[in-house]
């Protein structure tokens, strides 16, 4: 029996799901029930009703939210040390401290960052919402944390001012995109379409024909006339781009852009979570209760 084919059975015995982000690797990919963006992935956790166990193979932020909007559901992470470097960028220490410097500001909260970050703002968004959200705000100047690029994309897009907090976060992986290469690859492939993450600088996003989260890259892919892409995200979404399009081409913008946490998640890792039914993702209420108001409102602004 593969590894894939006890996954299988162990999944049946438990009466268990498997969620994973567009980012997993292909082999963790193929054995998954349901493939997406976080947000995505956050409804789908959300609206389980049959299965007892979600094992979700992604990092910590997005198993915790799934925690947080299915609290009667066992949420498992297969590899505990799976953590987003760029949601651990924002404390709660940071977010009173601009708290006091802007008492009256909308507090908005990229998905990616802590449950206990999470439970002190107003509503949180997704790189596929935030947009909408935050257009959709009776507010002209708003709060915005950890990704600074992610901040500056919606304040383009929505005209409003984005205060981006902390000053400087960022995605160690998506900062590796360089618009050199990309000026490169169009030289070398001038059919292809560049798409790229809100999470690249602006520099980068400047280069791309395309802006959006991972899976609205799978959508424009699929629905548009373009043979050929250069993509600026996680080498992970390649897989499920290829299989999606096979008949298209897909090229990443950079040949090392991984996510060293994503990867966490190996096959093997998923099998002894399954079986060892580790590791629970457990967020206290207290904290779990407001920061389910605040992803609600998201799905309310923006379903
Ligand atoms: P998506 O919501 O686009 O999947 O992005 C999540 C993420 O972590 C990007 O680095
Ligand atoms: Fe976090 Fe960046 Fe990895 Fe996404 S790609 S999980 S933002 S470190």
């Amino acid at each position: 029996m593969t590894l894939a084919d006890k996954i299988a059975k162990l999944k049946q015995e438990k009466n268990a799901v498997i969620l994973a982000h567009n980012y997993q690797r292909p082999e963790v990919q193929d054995v998954a029930d349901y493939i997406g963006d976080s947000i995505e992935l956050s409804r789908k956790a959300m609206e389980e009703k049959e299965a007892e166990i979600i094992v979700f193979s992604a990092v910590d932020f997005m198993a915790e939210s799934a925690a947080i909007l299915n609290p009667d559901k066992k949420v498992l992470l297969p590899s505990l040390g799976a953590r987003c470097p760029m949601a651990q960028m924002l404390t709660v220490d940071e977010i009173k401290r601009w708290r006091v410097l802007y008492p009256h500001v909308h507090l908005v909260l990229y998905v990616n960052t802590l449950a206990s970050a999470k439970a002190y703002c107003d509503v949180c968004c997704s790189s596929a919402n935030a947009v909408q959200v935050i257009g959709s705000l009776n507010a002209e100047t708003v709060l915005f944390g950890p990704d600074r690029n992610l901040a500056e994309y919606v304040q383009r897009e929505t005209g409003k001012t984005i205060i981006p907090i902390p000053e400087w976060g960022f995605c160690p992986t998506h900062l590796l995109f360089q618009p050199e290469d990309v000026h490169v690859l169009r030289a070398q492939h001038p059919e292809a379409v560049v798409m790229a993450h809100p999470e690249c600088t602006f520099e980068m996003q400047k280069a791309a024909d395309f802006i959006g989260s991972t899976s609205q890259m799978c959508r424009h892919a699929r629905e548009s006339d373009a043979k050929a892409f250069i993509v600026a995200t996680e080498e992970g979404l390649l897989h499920r781009l290829r299989k999606d399009n096979p008949e298209k081409r897909f090229i990443l913008a950079y040949e090392e852009a991984v996510c060293p946490n994503m990867k966490l998640n190996t096959l093997e890792r998923l099998y002894m979570a399954l079986k060892e039914e580790k590791h629970v993702v457990m967020v206290p209420e207290p904290i779990a209760k407001k920061a389910r108001k605040a992803l609600e409102r998201m799905f309310e602004l923006r379903s």
